[in-house]
């Protein structure tokens, strides 16, 4: 692995291991570092443990054995340090666009006009600019995963994590959204773990790649793609031949 022998990880994974009562380990003994800075995907099929995992890594499980280490210190916890988008955009009806975003803000304290203009910024970033005091039910499922994206971002956490965040979105959009959200990490340095099912999505936002089936990560790629990525490398041979190796692994696992 690139980053054995490294000093301390950002993200750490160490040997584990997730069951729910009365199951079979979910997780099972996972071993997977970060380091600063960097975009990892995890990518399986459904029902391999992928969003159990995420959930280990922002504290919001805890493993029964095994430990999440972040910076350093273990995670007991989810806290500020760590945005968290889930597959469903998740947004509360009676709050405006901006109110959405600044949730995580107010759930800590009152927001002050600083955070509103971060929140607006970010809004802005994400071409949402026009629509901050747009309720949810006024906004199309891809301007509702932009606002997802913006409160996951408020608070600037240096971790993202991310469940299949644009799964639910035409081809167009979701390759929209992907380059906003590749721009936006690489302005702010950002370490992000992005959960997807899509191959073509994982080698295209991917620095690292872990192939995840029954519990366990089966195999790994690092992806030396050109960054800044463009839509135009999608038709690439590179490109192509990463999605490739890729699909014959995932049929091997018998995923
Ligand atoms: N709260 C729960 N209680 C019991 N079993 C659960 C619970 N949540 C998930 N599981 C089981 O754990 C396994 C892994 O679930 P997980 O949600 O991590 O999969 P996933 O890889 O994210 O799947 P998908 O791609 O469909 O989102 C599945 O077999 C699922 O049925
Ligand atoms: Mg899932």
């Amino acid at each position: 692995m690139r980053t054995e022998g490294a000093t301390v990880a950002f993200l750490d994974i160490e040997k584990v291991v997730f069951t729910y009562p009365g199951r079979a380990p979910v997780v099972d003994g996972v071993d997977w570092r970060m380091q600063a800075g960097e975009f990892h995907c995890l990518l399986g099929r459904s029902g391999c443990g992928k969003t159990t995992l995420l959930k280990l890594a922002a504290g919001l499980l805890k493993p029964q054995s095994g430990r999440i280490v972040l910076r350093g210190g273990e995670l007991a916890a989810p806290g500020p340090q760590v945005g968290f988008m889930f597959q469903a955009p998740t947004l509360l009806d009676w709050l405006s666009a901006l109110d959405n975003v600044l949730l995580p803000v107010s759930l800590q304290r009152r927001p002050t006009p600083q955070d509103a203009q971060r929140a607006l910024r970010l809004l802005d970033q994400l071409g949402l600019a026009s629509h901050a005091q747009h309720h949810p039910r006024q906004l199309s499922g891809g301007q509702q995963s932009r606002v997802a994206l913006a409160r996951a971002l408020v608070l600037e956490p240096p971790l993202l994590l991310l469940d299949e965040p644009f799964a639910a979105l035409d081809a167009i959009t979701r390759a929209e959204l992907q380059d906003d959200l590749l721009r936006t990490c690489r302005e702010r340095g950002t370490t992000v773990l992005f959960v997807t099912h899509d191959i073509n999505e994982a080698v295209y936002l991917g620095d690292r790649i872990a192939l995840m089936h029954g519990g366990r990560i089966v195999e790994n790629w690092t992806i030396t793609l050109p960054a800044p990525r463009m839509q135009a490398m999608r038709h690439g041979p590179a490109f192509n031949d990463y999605c490739a190796r890729v699909r014959a692994a995932m049929d091997g696992a018998g995923t």
